[in-house]
């Protein structure tokens, strides 16, 4: 079954699935202002790098589209600041950053047509996608147990995926894979969406609490663990979905290789290392609840990082479009 990409273009609409209502609503929203483009972007509604990407630079490009009356310099000037409103969104997956440069690169060669560099960079990402796929699975044996974190689908790009577009890649070449889904708290991104899309796929999937992943090492076969990135630094270090760390030094620890799958567009090579990565600290609110539902004295101190940083030394390879990468790494 097609799982749906989070974010699609259509008949000069602006579309995305709002990510925080699944698994129980499909819901397809247009997005008409940018205003509403912040805060889906900012409520996880559209998450992910690559689809964060994509549907901001739409985003932009409408605005920008809705504004066309006005003289090239205001233009230009008003252009630059809705790139910087959508920059401000979120600011540790690199993707964004990307396609932000790209729309600016029209703009200083004096070209409106956003909507034309929003079409390219969605598409490109799709293709990433299918390459990265076809090079992941190669990482995967048949009849392989593999542990994931977060989403990293369909959901999360505007293609088949990265590291989940791996185990599409893997089953549609006929290898039978059962992918454990750690649940990923604080927004469950694992169980709200990996497991929906693994589930509609037909992929064998058995979700699992973040906490339960030692366990499962120690007592099940798994061969392998693999996972997508926000930011992967000059020297290979990569900040993925916070929980990615715990994983890594867990492989480490059980002898299992660790994989993180994602397009060059998430390589920041101006980095020279994860100690530089912003990490996006979250509101207290979605550690002290589950699901609108209180699950902590309300006034309890909490600490919210969305990410974390895993060391290149922990990572057995990086798996981009161009190349599966083997240490010592260098972006
Ligand atoms: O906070 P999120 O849900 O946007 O975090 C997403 C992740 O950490 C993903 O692993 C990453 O963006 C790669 S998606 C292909």
């Amino acid at each position: 079954m097609r799982i749906p990409t989070g974010v699609t273009f259509e008949d000069g609409k602006l579309y995305y699935v709002d990510q925080t209502k699944l698994p129980g609503t499909f819901e397809k929203k247009e997005c008409t202002t940018l205003e509403e483009a912040e805060e889906a972007i900012r409520q996880l509604r559209v998450r992910g790098a690559p689809a964060i990407a994509t549907f901001a630079s739409f985003a932009a490009a409408l605005e920008m589209d809705r504004k066309r009356h006005l003289a090239h310099p205001q233009w230009k000037v008003e252009a630059e600041q809705v790139i910087d409103r959508l920059l401000a969104t979120r600011p540790t997956a690199v993707n964004l950053s990307h396609a932000m440069k790209r729309l600016r690169e029209r703009l200083a060669a004096g070209d409106r047509s956003l909507l034309s560099e929003a079409a390219a960079i969605q598409e490109e990402d799709k293709q990433l996608c299918d390459a990265l796929g076809k090079s992941g699975s190669t990482l995967i044996p048949a009849g392989a147990r593999v542990i994931t974190h977060c989403n990293t689908g369909a959901l999360a790009t505007a293609g088949i995926g990265t590291a989940i577009g791996s185990f599409y890649t893997a089953a549609a070449e006929g290898k039978d894979i059962t992918v454990y889904a750690c649940e990923t708290r604080p927004l469950l991104q694992g169980a709200r969406l990996t497991s929906w899309e693994l589930d509609r796929a037909g992929i064998r999937t058995i979700l699992i609490t973040d906490s339960m992943a030692a366990f499962i090492m120690k007592t099940e076969k798994i061969d392998l663990v693999m996972v997508g990135a926000d930011r992967i630094a000059h020297n290979g270090d990569t900040a993925n979905k916070i929980g990615t760390l715990g994983l890594a030094v867990l492989a480490q620890h059980f002898g299992i290789p660790f994989y993180v799958v994602a397009p060059s567009t998430s390589v920041d090579p101006n980095l020279a290392s994860g100690d530089l990565i912003h990490i996006e600290e979250r509101s207290a609110a979605e550690v002290r609840t589950i699901a609108g539902i209180s699950t902590s004295p309300e006034h309890i101190a909490v600490r919210n990082p969305a990410f974390d940083v895993t060391p290149a030394e922990l990572i057995r390879a990086i798996v981009t479009e161009k190349q599966i990468h083997f240490p010592p790494y260098s972006f």
